[in-house]
């Protein structure tokens, strides 16, 4: 039994949590540390120290982050701050914490839980996790692998850029009910499983806790929907075991680093 430090960076809070890697379960209570106004590294690499000393555990972490990440190099930074892009984060965590970092984006740990321990346990085929909150993050999993960074929250659908359109902070934004935040989230979705085919959608993000309100509203043809099981904890849980088993992580580190090669997101912060 391994049981490995997970950290999840959010908007809001920086949570860890010990995992049971063998099981996705977690072996300890959370602990949650606010995230420090601005989300600057060189800020988020000290929560992260905290949390890692706080724990006291022994071995690598995982750590989730909101953006693109190759190679442990973060590359883009849609809804945090933009001192992220091109920066070698798992080398900065590694020297901040003493420990060895895996960082990995947090849709796609969010979507390796869900389909090892979650909604997606023994789904054979295609699943597609998507989450909805500040912006819209995705997972595509085939059969237990994960194809990493898939962003699908950045697809554009006609003129609209669907993670400011369709996100949870959109519902919010826009005052929408749940039927009108449905009718954009069943447009996306429409135009997802008609690109991609997914056996399965697990929808998680706060408003999967919500999804008798939504779910009666959405229709698709052929992939079936559920809401994410494993809920707030998915992130946690999913960097852990990246940290576990690296390999159901692509490990190669991109030719280009620090700034270089760096991508341009359209920001759902501003509009
Ligand atoms: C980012 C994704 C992230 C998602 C959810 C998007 O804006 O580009 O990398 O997974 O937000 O946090």
């Amino acid at each position: 039994m391994t049981i490995l430090l997970g950290i999840d960076i959010g908007g809001s809070g920086i949570k860890g949590a010990p995992v049971n890697t063998a099981t996705g379960e977690l072996a300890g209570e959370r602990h949650r540390i606010a995230t420090p106004a601005g989300a600057r590294p060189e800020d988020v690499q000290l929560v992260v120290a905290e949390l890692v000393e706080h724990f006291g555990l022994k071995g690598p972490v995982g750590v989730t982050f909101p953006g693109i990440v190759q190679g442990g190099v973060t590359l883009s930074a849609a809804n945090v701050d933009a001192g992220w892009v091109g920066l070698d984060a798992d080398r900065l965590f590694t020297q901040a914490t003493g420990h060895e970092v895996h960082l990995v984006n947090d849709a796609d740990a969010a979507g390796l839980a869900e389909a090892k321990f979650g909604a997606g346990k023994d789904v054979a085929g295609v699943v597609m996790v998507l989450t909805f909150g500040t912006g819209i993050g995705s997972a595509l999993i085939h059969d237990g692998k994960l194809v990493p960074n898939t962003e699908l929250g950045h697809l554009w659908l006609r003129e609209k850029h669907a993670e400011t359109w369709a996100s949870d902070r959109a519902r919010e934004r826009d005052d929408l009910n749940w039927k009108q935040w449905a009718k954009r989230a069943n447009k996306y979705l429409q135009h997802l499983e008609l690109l991609f085919s997914p056996d399965l959608f697990i929808i998680g993000g706060g408003l999967s806790r919500k999804a008798d309100k939504w779910l009666p509203h959405i229709e698709l043809s052929r992939s079936k929907l559920v809401p994410a099981a494993l809920e707030n904890e998915a992130g946690i849980v999913g960097a852990a075991m990246v940290a576990a088993a690296k390999e159901t992580y692509a490990e190669s580190k991109p030719a280009r680093k620090s700034g270089k090669g760096a991508l341009a997101l359209p920001s759902s912060k501003k509009k």
